[in-house]
């Protein structure tokens, strides 16, 4: 452990445009309000691997304690990008997404394989009689589409009348999600269920099957489950999608993660958060939980905001009161 009264750790995130991310850096923010010698410097690269690339090095040179990162890609660029900021003996905490080196002392996410598994196993129980299947990949260069899509691969392998009749490319976007739907609507007219490696893709594809007058409509299945009126959970409440699987941010445990790598203390290479299948069946007691859950975290951030206040309001009287005494 360094003498280092202060740290400042850098966070490096491939995107902060869409939903799920946004509640990742709001569960960081939470958990970095327990530690306030530590300071956050954010960096988001827009879905771009070269801004990526360019904002590791900008961290570097701030002097950043340690690297927390969700890489865009797993690129070779990347991996040896993340590989000279460990081999500064800068420590690494790789977040949802990752590289094809070892060069991290952490790695917390969900397993994607498995959730890949858990829906190819979920896909012959919705259809039945069997069906056709289109996946709608999220970037194929990111971890977390080539491990989705290898568990559905293995997931569905003992199921002989799921087939795979098509496979699109939504690189996690919504726009892109809906620029390859509409170049494709030969392909989803014939679908029985669409498989979308994120709710937000599997949304913009049933609304432009819906805007085709497809009918009747595939089945969709997505992945995230976030709460709010837009998201997973709701829309599996209101029956819009058949499934989702729960894809914890993680934010909440980067945070205490890198607290314990700046403690000098030991930390496990691996941190799997769980992931659920969420439908029908159970979204009533899961979206009670989450409500319940947002209303305290809401809690939890308004205490901490009044205790900025009151930390401003006690240093503005220390310095009156120092204006007295030396009066
Ligand atoms: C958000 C997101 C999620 C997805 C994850 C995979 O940027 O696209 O929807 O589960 O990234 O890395």
């Amino acid at each position: 452990p360094t003498e280092k009264k202060t740290y400042t750790i850098g966070f490096s995130q491939c995107t902060g445009g869409d939903e799920w991310r946004r509640v990742m850096l709001n569960d960081m923010k939470r958990e970095l309000a327990l530690y306030p010698h530590f300071q956050l410097l954010y960096k988001d690269a827009a879905n771009s691997t070269a801004t990526q690339l360019a904002q590791i090095k900008e961290l570097v040179r701030q002097d950043i304690d340690l690297l927390i990162i969700s890489p865009n890609e797993t690129s070779s660029v990347l991996t040896a990008a993340i590989d000279e900021v460990f081999q500064k003996g800068i420590p690494v905490v790789l977040l949802d997404r990752k590289i094809t080196s070892d060069s991290y002392n952490s790695f917390i996410g969900a397993d994607n394989l498995e959730i890949g598994r858990m829906v190819g196993e979920a896909v012959p129980t919705l259809l039945k009689n069997g069906g056709k299947v289109v996946e709608i990949w999220g970037l194929a260069s990111s971890s977390p589409a080539q491990e989705r899509h290898k568990g559905l691969l293995e997931g569905i392998a003992k199921a002989p009348k799921i087939q795979i009749s098509g496979q699109l490319y939504g690189q996690w976007e919504q726009d892109t999600a809906r620029k390859v739907a509409l170049a494709n609507l030969d392909v989803l007219r014939e679908a029985d269920l669409v498989f979308a490696h994120n709710d937000v893709m599997a949304l913009s594809v049933q609304r432009v099957c819906q805007e085709a007058g497809i009918s009747p409509l595939p089945l969709f299945v997505g992945i995230d489950g976030l709460p709010g009126p837009k998201s997973g959970l709701q829309k599996i409440m209101d029956g819009t999608l058949t499934a989702t699987f729960l894809y914890p941010t993680g934010g909440e445990e980067a945070i205490e993660v890198a607290a314990q790598i700046l403690a000098g203390k030991a930390a496990k290479r691996e941190y799997l958060l769980n992931s659920i299948r969420i439908d029908r069946s159970n979204i009533k007691a899961i979206k009670a939980q989450s409500d319940k859950l947002l209303h305290q975290q809401q809690d939890i951030e308004k205490l901490n905001q009044r205790i900025g206040q009151l930390n401003d309001t006690y240093a503005s009287q220390k310095n009156a009161l120092y204006v007295i005494i030396t009066c």
